[in-house]
């Protein structure tokens, strides 16, 4: 199927590299608009560009006298795009697209995009190794931007390093490889658990953990974007449920079981990432528990929860493995051995078919945080995903659950 790539060039050297650029997209079958930034004028020329992509190229924010822009052109362009490639991409826009500012047709159709992003950045090695660009770079790959390069070399500022736009062949051979994965969840149902549940003492205290929901609410935007149907269950998250996804929002454990049990049968792919609570009060109190009437030293009576991921597991059995259970292991070991020991008797007991197995009490790692390191433990193998944004770990779970979950069916 043809996608619909919106190809935004800033005002950088590179820049007349891109009528190669689209002309190599057109061919590998990509429809392609073009929007120039006012300073991306300079350095190449809209003739051109409109003659290899076949589109008028679009750079006013606001239509101009006989101009071919419609009035909110930066909503239609943001609607009508598939994929999105910013290529060159300046210091400028980095940080303008890190800090949400929308003050041209670029910028503005950036901010309004909800499909995947592409950033080639291109600069002169000290802008691309200041500080303020580092950071900015960090913060749109933790957000999912996939950046592109930048290539060491020899540079148009007649200096070498880091900061050389990745060659047009490397940058579509990216945008195809995507294209063809970002397919493989097509037809499939995956359902989705994320959040903290918690577990109520009395109408005003709870016994919960701080997980924010940001994997799972990664994972359903990455398994969406692969093509799949996606089912959220949250429990409570400190980042919103993103509105465009299905989702149904759950308090306590046993919430989150029923709403599990009732998605469960439907579903090809079941990934657990929810921190659920294990216990729960054994009384929950209808009124708040008064400081006045309690000795000071008291004991709460606590019983478990049921095991949802055993549940499934269990179920998943007597249907016969029809689906790909995924639950998640978060330890307070630091040693990758114990990790995958742990993972291991997990992936044994709750009968799935694998394990992320993350360690969470370390800075950077686990809850609340936006990077994560995890392992990865089927019963075929275990692999380490070194520290990356949680966007880009989503991604990673999901290519290799959708791989297992093809060869998975052919054995079945
Ligand atoms: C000759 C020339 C070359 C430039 N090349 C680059 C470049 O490769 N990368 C970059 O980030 N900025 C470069 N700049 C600076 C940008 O054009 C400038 O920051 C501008 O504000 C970018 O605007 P835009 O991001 O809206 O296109 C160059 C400027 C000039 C005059």
């Amino acid at each position: 199927m043809t996608k619909n790539l919106l190809l935004c060039i800033t005002g950088g050297i590179a820049a007349y590299k891109t009528p190669s650029l689209v002309r190599l997209l057109v061919k590998k079958g990509f429809k392609v608009k073009v929007v120039l930034s006012s300073h991306a004028r300079y350095f190449v020329g809209e003739t051109s560009l409109s003659t290899v992509s076949g589109n008028p190229i679009h750079w006013r924010l606001f239509p101009g006298e006989n101009s071919t822009d419609h009035d909110i052109a930066h909503i239609e362009l943001a609607q009508w795009a598939d994929q999105v490639l910013v290529a060159p991409a300046t210091a400028n826009i980095i940080a303008k697209m890190a800090n949400g500012i929308a003050d041209d047709l670029i910028s503005t159709t950036l901010l309004a995009l909800s499909t995947p992003l592409f950033v080639a950045p291109a600069m002169n090695t000290r802008m691309y190794l200041h500080p303020a660009t580092q950071k900015n770079i960090q913060t749109l790959k933790q957000r999912g931007t996939f950046i592109i390069g930048p290539d060491q070399g020899e540079l148009a500022c007649k200096t070498s390093g880091p900061g050389r736009m990745t060659e047009p062949e490397q940058i579509v051979e990216q945008l195809v490889n995507f294209k063809r994965k970002s397919k493989e969840l097509a037809g499939k149902k995956v359902l989705i658990t994320t959040g903290a549940t918690r577990e109520y003492i009395d109408p005003v205290r709870f016994i919960s953990n701080p997980a924010s929901g940001k994997t799972g609410i990664h994972l359903a935007r990455a398994a969406r974007e692969m093509g799949a149907q996606v089912m959220l269950i949250a429990g409570h998250t400190s980042v919103p449920l993103p509105d465009d996804i299905p989702h149904l929002q759950v308090s306590s454990t046993r919430e989150m079981l029923k709403a599990v049990l009732d998605e469960f049968s439907s579903s090809d792919l079941i990934i657990m990432a929810a921190a659920i609570g294990d216990w729960t009060c054994k009384q929950q109190l209808k009124t708040k528990l008064k400081k006045s009437t309690q000795p000071f030293d008291f004991n709460l009576k606590l019983t478990k929860n049921p095991d949802i991921l055993k549940k499934l597991g269990e179920l998943n059995k007597k249907e016969e493995k029809s689906k790909y259970l995924i639950g998640f292991a978060a330890e307070t070991v630091d040693d990758p051995e114990e990790l995958i020991k742990a993972g291991k008797k997990k992936l044994d007991v709750k009968k799935c078919n694998l394990i992320i197995a993350n360690t969470v009490n370390k800075e950077n790692k686990g809850f609340q945080t936006d990077t994560n390191q995890i392992i990865l433990i089927s019963h075929q193998e275990h692999f380490l995903v070194p520290e990356t944004s949680k966007a880009q770990l989503a991604r990673k779970i999901l290519e290799f659950a959708s791989a297992e979950l093809r060869k998975y069916r052919k054995t079945k």
